[in-house]
Parts: structure tokens; C-alpha cells; sequence
């Protein structure tokens, strides 16, 4: 042990102590030997919480630079943008005095339905975990610690704290491990957090296999995992399985908890000891760790420079109609739509930044040189039907040359906590939309949302520009490639299918019930579309630009493949290309192609270059689930070059040495066969690998600690039914206002044994016992236990 010196000095109780938080956000602090850290959020912007603290950015915090979201800056495919962003935030939180930085996040998107998706990355796990590798890095370039979440198969946030992802073993490396792979031994964090969720029966925060196997052995992982917040379920087998941190605090209950179980051997002294040191590691090679270190001091400007900069190279252009864009100098443009005034700029959630400066469009406008006519209003944000703002937006349409229509999703749509229902825009925006395509204006959509949408206008507009949740400098960023002064180069990290109904195995997300069965295996986004052939609204990796490119004299070698890109427009501008591998005879289950590199190459006018993207471990490893173990397929592969996984340009095949390998996948299975989207669980079960567990809330009436808030309406007592109707009648409330209530939705969706992990020591395990009981129908004797319990509770916390 590198801290035994330190360790040996500290009592039972203290190593402990190490192991939970002391409050919502700091970490304990031992005086003279250990020091404390301060862990904040946020993925796109520092989120420090200075006086009243919660873990959903209700309350203000300190006001730091806003940069785009994740799913934004995923569209730029800008590795080196990202990490000099992931700079910039670990220089604020450096000044701020945060030692660990909770982000980035990157779940693979499995549902565009999911409410968080506009905090992470991509559907592809190649492309997740190269970018969040590069802002792990940039986080890191200073003593700052960069905390990679939410570790692992964590796609849902309906039940996100009490959903068991019921996963193959194939699909589970395949499609949610290799991102964090890839972010982990390319990126080097040095913490991460474990997900709400249970994989296959088990706690992430409490899988032994995952948190020391797969991470510390495999990946060789050197920091400390974090639970998500109130994610510890049971504190002593987290830290035996590999967890070293709860969050927040669990009081002093928490501390007892691993006192006790080392007293009774249910865990050994020698593991606390191992994961004391393990943290101290990180600790100490921290900020934390005051002597010598010098307080940074922010340039904001440049900051909102980055941010800029990051926002513009993330711009997707998708539709450009006769070439409508860009608009030339003094264009009569009219300038429709709330987000232009009031911008659609985050996410809602733990991820919300105060944002230190922030850009209007109807504001910088005049920086432009463009001839504006006048602003509409065009829509009630809310959602209401509104003829008048349809009509004072078509009258001043008709006077100009150009409808720029700032549209897209509200912010009650994207929020941590809640999920979609569907992918569609608000019917008034699209009716907007529609009826100024009628007027003599060209119409230029441009979009503000984090995630995949329905775009049932396209073929009425002329121009669509997406700028997904830009951050503090958005508009000016938009405006520049609106006139042209920048070539968007961006492209969709993430497919954009025809309707939501149209993604697999669709009606069963959010799964409502305990197990969430991930029927659609590796067809995961464009794996899906691509295979089954389904055209899409806009594929995987498409983006339009101002210019044109050529893709010429493709070279297949053992390293990689080479070929020469041409700009062959007239504007300079950058080009994300994109390497694709398949198998067409593959012995195994496979998708058509899957991702395995990409470059960013910026050209001028005319300019040819030669583009080398090399195969790494990646490229051509299958998970074999007979071995249990990474292989590679002999025989021959398919290389692809493309613009887009459904614009490729260039390809060849070759050959590559290997085992022979088999599938356990009957012959007759409905996988085999482009309709697999109707298998039942029966045939799903022959993917699985095994019988999938069964059984609904609904059937167990007596609820368990582990059991939701919202399944009250399952409860025995009608008073807890009545609370459960309560509940839902405010959520519906807040949802009619517009505005998510994330108070609530965290309550809706936790589990009832939060109530003891999420109060930092108010609540302990004997409260939630006769909460329980109240609700389960000894609703008297429940409430004398209460008192009894909070009272022998009080006097434990003075104790602390
Ligand atoms: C979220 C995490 C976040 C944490 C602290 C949780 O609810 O899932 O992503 O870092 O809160 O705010």
C-alpha cells in the first residue's frame, strides 16, 4: 500500500469516514492527515454549489462558462476541440476550488427517447468513447480529476435508480463497455462514478465482475469509483466489490454500517484499508493538497471563445435547398421564434450551469450583415396554440426575403428524470413552420435540441441548420454560419429515424417495470437501420456543407487505410470522414458495419490531402461469449469510407487472421432473419443466453426498501395511494407550466431506502424500515416507530 504510513494512524472510524461523503459534495476531511476534496458537477460547465446544496441544480450556484453539451459537441467529431474544452473546465473548477469534475457522461443513447441523452455522447460506443476521452484528458491536463459517468448500461431515467438492465454478455462489451474502455485507457480518469441502475441482478455500484475485473484488471483503472448520488444501495458491499466513495453523505449511519461489518468480519479490515488507499492515491495527487499550488484566475472572454468555437464547429448543417445558405451580405432576413429571444441553450438536471454571460440572437444581431425586418414571437413556448403570433410571424415573412425560424424542443422535454414520449416537436412550432413555408419567404429552420427529433416540415423549408444545445455563445456561433463567415462541418452523432416508432423495440422504453430487457441486443441506432435497411430521416454521421468533397485512390494495409480527400468546391471547409468495418460472412450475429475511426480534415478551395486512419484493438474484435473473452473473426472484412454510414464513398476488402467462431444462436432464431424487431422474450432469452428474470411491482403488494416512490400506487395503505396521486397531479402540473420539476421527478423515480442515502444523515435505515411499514398497511404502528427511530437518529448525529 502506498499510504500504509498515513493508514496505520488512522482509526476504524476514520478509514471509514474516507469512505462516504461529509456532506452533498465534499468528501471527509481528517485534521493534520487526510485533506477533503470537493466534487461538482458538471459534463459542459462547472456547477459549484455554494450555499444551499442539491444534487439537481435547483439551487444557484456559481456562475461559470456554459459550454455546449456533450451530444453538441459530438456533432464537431473534434477530438482536440473537445480536450481544449475539457481544459477550460478544469482550469474553472481549479479556480473554483473543485478537485473533481463529475463528467464527462457517456452512455451509449440506446432510445433517442432517453431525457438525458443531451449529456451524452453518441449511440456509437466507438465514437462516445474516443470524445470522452479527449475531454477526460483536456479535464486533466491540470491537477483537476475528471469522474467519466454513469458506469454502466444506464439508458433509461424512468425508474433510473431501481431498473435492472437485462443485457447479453456480447452486447453488454460490445455496445456499453467499449465506450468507457476506450475513455478509460485512452483518457485516464481518475475517478468514475457508477450508474443508479443493476446490471443483470446486480448493483452497478455493487458488480465485483465490473468494478474490479473489467476496470481495475482489464483496463487497469488506477482511481476511485464514486456511487451516483443516493445510488449506494448497500454501503458495505459496494466497498467490498470495488466502490471507495457514497454520495453524498450517508451521516453518521453510513460510517457504523462498515465499522460494524469489519467487527462482525463480514468485510475484511484489509479491504477497507485497500480502498482507503486507493482513494488516498488520488487525494494526494490532487488539488486537495494546498502547499505550493497557485490559484488560477479565469479569462472569461477566452473562455466564452471556447465555448463559441466549440459550438460553431458542432453546427449540422441538414438541408441547404439551392444553396439558400449561406445568406449573402444584407439579405432581408425576418427573425421568427421565442429561442431567438430567450434561447434553448441546456439541458435541465444536475448538468444545469449558471452560465456566467449568455448570448441572445435578437441581441447580436446587429454584429451581422444582414438587414433584419423586424422579430416575431412565432409561438407560445408552452406549447399553446397561439393563431395571433402564427399570423404577426407570416405578415413579417412576407416582407422578407428570408424566415430564419429559431425552433426545436422547449425545456420541459429534455430533463434528467424524465423521459420522452416521443420524438416529436411541439404541434405548434411545426404548424408555425408550416404555414410560413406558405408565405413568399424562403424558410431557414434553425433547430435548438439535444436529441434525436421527428422533422415532419422537410420537404417545406429550404434550409436546416441544427445547433443541438449550444451553450452561453450559441447564437453568435449560429449567426456566423448562418452569413457564411463559417462553414458548418458538423455531423450527427446519433441517427434521426422517421418516427420514434420506427426505433426497435420502442413501445417497451422506458421500461415501467423492474427489468429492462434490451431485446434489440447490438442493433443499437444505425446498427439497426443500417442492417435492416430502413431509411432514416437522416443517417448516423450525415451533415451537409457549404463545399464538396471527393473521396479518391482508397488503400487498404495491414495498418490502416489511406486514401486522398479533395475539397472540389469553392469554399474552404473541414470534412469528418468515417471508417466503417463489416463481415458479410460472418458466423455470428452481426450489424452491416459498424464504426471504427474517423478524421477531421479541413481543406481549401481545390486542396488534396492524403488521410491515413489507422486500425487499432478495436477494429476488428468480436466479444466471443463462448470464451468470454475479445476475439477476432478470420477471414475476409469489408472496409468502408464514407461521409455518412449511409453515403459511402470508397471500399475494399481484406483479409485478417483469426479464430473460427460459432454462435449459441439457434439456426431458426428470429435474429437471423431483418424482422427481429417482433422477437418475444422467449426468443430474446436465446440471445440472453439464459432465462430472463420475470415479475412486476404490481404483483408484490407489501413494497420493499428497494421499491419506488411511485409504486405507492401499488401500496396496501390508501393514504399512500392518495400521496402517490398527489404526486403525479404536481408532476402533471409542472409539466402543463412547461418547466420540469426536478424535486419531484427525482422523488417519483427513488427508491424508498434514498430516503436514508440522499438526506446526508437526517433519515437512517430504521425510518425508511417504518415508513415502510406505514405504507404497507400498519400505518399507527409505522408512525410510533418513526418517532421512536428519528429520535434515537438525532441523538446518533450529535454523536457524529
Ligand atoms: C446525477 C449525476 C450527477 C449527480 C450529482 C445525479 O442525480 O445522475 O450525473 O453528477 O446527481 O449532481
Amino acid at each position: 500500500m502506498q499510504y500504509e504510513a498515513i493508514i496505520r494512524q488512522l482509526s476504524l472510524e476514520q478509514k471509514a469516514a474516507l469512505l462516504s461523503g461529509k456532506n452533498t459534495w465534499e468528501t471527509y476531511d481528517i485534521a493534520g492527515l487526510v485533506p477533503s476534496m470537493f466534487l461538482a458537477d458538471g459534463p459542459h460547465g462547472l456547477r459549484k454549489q455554494l450555499g444551499a446544496s442539491d444534487h439537481l441544480g435547483l439551487n444557484e450556484s456559481v456562475p461559470a462558462t456554459c459550454f455546449p453539451t456533450a451530444a453538441t459537441l459530438a456533432n464537431s467529431w473534434d477530438e482536440s476541440l473537445i480536450q481544449q474544452v475539457g481544459h477550460a473546465l478544469g482550469q474553472e473548477a481549479l479556480a473554483l476550488d473543485v478537485q473533481v469534475v463529475l463528467g464527462p457522461g457517456l452512455n451509449t443513447k440506446r432510445n433517442p427517447r432517453c431525457g438525458r441523452n443531451f449529456e451524452y455522447y453518441s449511440e456509437d460506443p466507438y465514437l462516445s468513447g474516443k470524445l470522452a476521452a479527449a475531454m477526460i484528458r483536456g479535464i486533466q491536463s491540470s491537477t483537476t480529476i475528471a469522474c467519466p459517468k454513469h458506469f454502466a448500461v444506464n439508458s433509461q431515467e424512468y425508474r433510473r435508480m431501481a431498473s435492472d438492465s437485462i443485457v447479453d454478455e456480447r452486447t453488454l462489451h460490445e455496445i456499453y463497455l467499449t465506450n468507457f474502455e476506450i475513455a478509460v485507457k485512452e483518457g485516464k480518469p481518475k475517478a468514475l462514478m457508477s450508474s443508479y441502475n443493476l446490471i443483470n441482478g446486480t448493483y452497478a455500484n455493487e458488480n465485483a465482475e465490473l468494478l474490479q475485473k473489467t476496470l481495475r484488471d482489464d483496463w487497469q483503472f488506477d482511481g476511485f469509483v464514486v456511487s451516483d448520488w443516493g445510488g449506494d444501495n448497500d454501503h458495505v458491499s459496494g466497498v467490498a466489490s470495488g466502490s471507495h466513495l457514497a454520495m453524498p453523505s450517508l451521516g453518521r449511519e453510513g460510517i457504523d454500517e462498515l465499522v460494524t461489518a469489519v467487527k462482525q468480519g463480514r468485510l475484511a479490515e484489509s479491504v477497507l484499508d485497500q480502498r482507503v488507499d486507493e482513494l488516498l492515491r488520488v487525494i494526494f495527487a490532487s488539488s486537495a493538497v494546498k502547499e505550493g499550488a497557485t490559484k488560477e484566475t479565469i479569462d472569461w472572454q477566452a473562455h466564452h471563445q471556447i465555448a463559441r468555437q466549440a459550438a460553431q464547429e458542432s453546427i449540422v448543417l441538414l438541408k441547404n435547398d439551392k444553396q439558400v445558405l449561406p445568406l449573402a451580405a444584407k439579405t432581408k432576413v425576418a427573425i421568427i421564434g421565442d429561442f431567438a429571444k430567450q434561447p434553448r441553450y441546456q439541458g435541465a438536471g444536475s448538468s444545469a450551469v449558471n452560465a456566467k454571460q449568455l448570448e441572445t440572437t435578437t441581441e447580436i444581431l446587429q454584429q451581422f450583415d444582414l438587414e433584419v425586418i423586424g422579430f416575431a414571437q412565432g409561438y407560445q413556448r408552452n406549447g399553446q396554440q397561439d393563431e395571433q403570433l402564427i399570423q404577426q410571424a407570416c405578415q413579417l415573412a412576407s416582407q422578407a426575403e428570408v424566415a430564419i425560424v429559431y425552433a426545436g424542443l422547449p425545456e420541459i422535454f429534455e430533463s434528467e428524470g424524465l423521459d420522452r414520449n416521443n420524438l416529436k416537436m411541439p404541434a405548434n412550432q411545426c404548424q408555425l413552420i408550416e404555414r410560413l413555408s406558405q408565405t413568399t419567404a424562403k424558410v431557414v429552420v434553425v433547430l435548438s435540441a439535444g436529441s434525436s427529433i421527428e422533422i415532419p416540415w422537410f420537404d417545406q423549408v429550404e434550409g436546416i441548420l441544427h445547433g443541438y444545445l449550444a451553450g452561453q455563445a450559441g447564437a453568435s456561433a449560429m449567426l456566423s454560419v448562418i452569413t457564411g463567415q463559417v462553414n458548418p462541418s458538423g455531423k450527427l452523432n446519433e441517427t434521426y429515424p422517421l418516427s420514434a416508432e420506427q426505433v426497435p423495440f420502442n413501445a417497451q422504453f422506458p421500461s415501467k417495470k423492474r427489468y429492462s430487457y434490451y431485446m434489440e441486443g447490438p442493433f443499437v441506432g444505425y446498427r439497426y437501420y443500417d442492417t435492416v435497411k430502413s431509411s432514416v430521416r437522416f443517417p448516423f454521421g450525415f451533415g451537409l456543407s457549404y463545399t464538396q468533397f471527393a473521396y479518391e485512390n482508397l488503400t487498404v494495409a495491414d495498418d490502416g487505410i489511406r486514401f486522398t480527400l479533395r475539397n472540389i468546391g469553392d469554399t474552404a471547409g473541414a470534412e469528418i470522414v468515417q471508417l466503417y468495418i463489416g463481415k458479410k460472412d460472418s458466423s455470428l450475429l452481426r450489424p452491416a458495419k459498424e464504426l471504427k475511426g474517423f478524421k477531421k480534415v479541413y481543406l481549401q478551395p481545390g486542396q488534396a490531402q492524403t488521410v491515413f486512419i489507422p486500425f487499432d484493438e478495436y477494429s476488428f474484435r468480436v466479444f466471443d461469449a463462448t470464451s468470454h473473452s475479445w476475439q477476432v473473426e478470420a477471414g475476409d472484412y469489408q472496409v468502408y469510407l464514407g461521409a455518412s454510414v449511409d453515403d459511402i464513398r470508397l471500399s475494399q476488402t481484406i483479409q485478417r487472421a483469426g479464430s473460427r467462431l460459432t454462435t449459441d444462436l439457434p439456426a431458426e432464431s428470429i435474429y437471423h432473419t431483418l424482422a427481429f424487431k417482433q422477437a418475444h422474450l422467449a426468443d430474446f432469452e436465446q440471445l440472453y443466453g439464459q432465462k430472463v428474470p420475470t415479475g412486476e411491482t404490481k404483483a408484490r403488494v407489501v413494497l420493499q426498501a428497494t421499491d419506488i416512490i411511485a409504486d405507492l400506487q401499488y401500496a396496501k395503505s390508501p393514504l399512500a395511494r392518495l400521496v402517490f396521486r398527489i404526486l403525479q397531479k404536481k408532476l402533471q402540473q409542472a409539466e402543463q407550466k412547461g418547466k420540469p420539476d426536478l424535486n419531484l421527478l427525482f422523488i417519483y423515480n427513488m427508491p424508498f431506502r434514498a430516503i436514508y442515502k440522499m438526506t446526508n444523515g437526517q433519515c437512517n435505515q430504521a425510518m425508511v424500515e417504518q415508513i415502510l411499514r406505514m405504507v404497507n398497511g400498519q400505518f399507527f404502528v409505522g408512525l410510533t416507530g418513526l418517532i421512536k427511530a428519528w429520535n434515537q437518529n438525532r441523538q446518533l448525529q450529535k454523536k457524529a
